[in-house]
């Protein structure tokens, strides 16, 4: 599985990392947060570096489906709900100085990308009274929305709200071009090191993979933040979903589409080497606890090809992103980071304007600069109604705990000599009194310690990505134990060194 976008992108260039390096500003992670926010602050004739764990677009913005709208589902009523209409104001305009600047650049750079009307549609009674607070909401922060009785869509919709001349891009021809422009800056961006620790001292000292770093400032631009002060991990959600992409015989939708109602069904266009392609998204769950993504998988695949007759799949992928109670992103000041240490997360899967908006506001705030819209978000009251989201945030993961625990209980022992897990599944038990993750993929067998490196929760099997997901805060771990996304920086151990646990 991979991406339609990384699928095609040319390699990147990148630079060697310099142990001891001195920069103004080390920022960690190179999805889109990150790239832009090096730009912008190499504009400002700062020293930049960008550590990345894995490759540039490697985790969520090189998975993503690429839309850049303000029509962004039913997002806007969900705000309102849990905020104010000034919070709700104070959103919109970040998102549209957000895709201002991103459809400015990509004009500049003559990079191409589709405008595209976008659609929130319901096939639902119910779906049809979100989309009514969804076009008040809009109203109140002064789009031009519109209900439209039918759409292009090959099946019966009760109603769409249409927001015209929105975007969708290639996420990784974007992210090359920030990347080459940050060196072009002088900045460094180094791929495959992953930053462990940062010490918010004067200046800042950042530990990673083959060394340290010292910087003025540390920018976390790495999805969810990996420093555990100010607990972000807990006051958001890691959702995953899926998106498959389809070459489909005749006419292919010309907007892009979101429904109202669950299941979520994402739909844009894609060009590609092969023509124009029909991607697909949806079936998203919290990450990690889902019985089967494999099956999730194919029911996208069963739903598009039976939607549009005729569908071939191409490609299937699928990411995650981070969810705050009220829907607006943390961006800003990490707690206890001395204000030499920033973070932005929780962009609920509308990263592509969020995204730039936080790079916008953390540019600000590193230069001294006054946003309003950025003042009145990041200045928000919490809501009743937040705490009791988060509540149920932390509910979830309370239970995705103990569940999780039991299974390695009920899986039962796992000797050294039990056979091994048949090729592409994996099993979680127990040697001794220690859970233990064992699987087999390409006919290679690892056992590790099923323990989440983060805070201790038991992973489980990804039938479809064949990865170790934790479903408490999102970590992943490849089979062999290394870390591919969340908020854990160390590998899974391998049982023969783990750590006895659950005595
Ligand atoms: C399925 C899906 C579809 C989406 N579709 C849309 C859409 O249509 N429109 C839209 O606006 N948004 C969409 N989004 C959301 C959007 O893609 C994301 O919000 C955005 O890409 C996040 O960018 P980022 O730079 O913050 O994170 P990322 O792109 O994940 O970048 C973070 C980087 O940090 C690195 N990193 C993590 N930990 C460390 C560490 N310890 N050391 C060094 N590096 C580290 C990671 O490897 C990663 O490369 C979608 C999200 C999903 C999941
Ligand atoms: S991600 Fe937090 S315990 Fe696993």
């Amino acid at each position: 599985m991979i991406s339609l976008w990384r699928d095609v992108a040319a390699p990147i260039p990148t630079d060697p990392f310099v142990d001891g390096g001195e920069y103004d500003s080390v920022i960690v992670g190179a999805g889109l947060t990150g790239l832009t926010t090096a730009l912008l602050l190499a504009r400002h004739g700062m020293r930049v570096a960008v550590l990345e764990a894995r490759t540039v677009g490697a985790v969520t913005t090189g998975n993503t489906t690429g839309k850049v709208s303000l029509l962004q589902g039913t997002t806007l009523s969900q705000i309102r709900r849990h905020t104010t209409d000034k919070v709700l104001c104070a959103y919109v305009d970040a998102n549209t100085a957000g895709q201002g600047w991103l459809l400015d650049y990509l004009d500049e750079r003559s990079i191409p990308y589709d405008v595209r009307d976008a659609y929130t549609y319901a096939t639902t009674l119910d779906g049809r009274d979100k989309l009514d607070a969804e076009l008040s909401a809009a109203r109140v922060a002064g789009l031009a929305a519109t209900e439209e009785r039918g759409c292009e869509l090959p099946f019966a919709v009760e109603a769409a709200l249409r927001l015209p001349a929105q975007a969708q891009v290639d996420p990784m021809a974007l992210l090359a071009s920030l990347a080459a422009d940050v060196r072009a800056l002088g900045g460094v961006i180094v791929e495959g090191e992953r930053v462990t620790g940062v010490s918010a001292s004067e200046p800042a000292v950042v530990t990673s993979t083959s060394g340290t770093t010292r910087a003025g400032n540390v920018v976390l631009a790495s999805g969810t933040p990996i420093l555990d002060r100010g607990l972000y991990f807990a006051k958001t959600e890691p959702l995953r979903s899926y998106i498959t992409a389809f070459r489909v015989p005749g006419e292919l939708p010309r907007g892009m589409y979101l429904s109202a109602d669950e299941p979520t069904r994402s739909l844009r266009t894609a060009g590609s080497p092969d023509g124009e392609l029909l991607l697909v998204g949806g079936n998203g769950h919290v990450a990690g606890r889902a019985e089967s993504p494999a099956a999730l998988v194919a029911d996208l695949t069963a739903w598009t090809e039976t939607t549009f007759p005729g569908a071939e799949r191409t490609h299937w992928w699928a990411a995650q992103d981070y969810r705050s109670a009220n829907q607006v992103p943390f961006v800003g000041w990490l707690p206890r980071g001395r204000g030499r240490v920033f973070l932005a997360t929780g962009y609920n899967k509308w990263g592509m304007t969020n995204g730039v908006a936080a790079a916008l506001s953390l540019t600000a705030d590193l230069t001294g600069e006054t946003i309003e819209w950025a003042r009145v978000l990041h200045h928000r009251v919490t809501h009743p109604i937040d705490i009791a989201t988060g509540a149920v945030f932390n509910a979830g993961v309370g239970k995705a705990a103990v569940t999780q625990w039991a299974e390695a209980e009920t899986g039962g022992q796992l000797p050294v000599d039990a056979p091994p897990p048949a090729e592409g599944t994996g099993v979680v038990g127990r040697r001794g009194a220690s859970p233990v993750a064992v699987s087999t993929v390409d006919g290679v067998t690892c056992a590790l310690s099923a323990v989440c490196t983060h805070l201790g929760g038991v992973v489980r099997w990804n039938d479809a990505e064949l990865s170790w997901d934790c479903p408490l805060h999102g970590s992943r771990f490849a089979p062999d134990g290394t870390v591919l996304e969340g908020p854990a920086t160390s590998a899974l151990k391998p049982v023969d060194d783990a750590e006895p646990a659950g005595e």
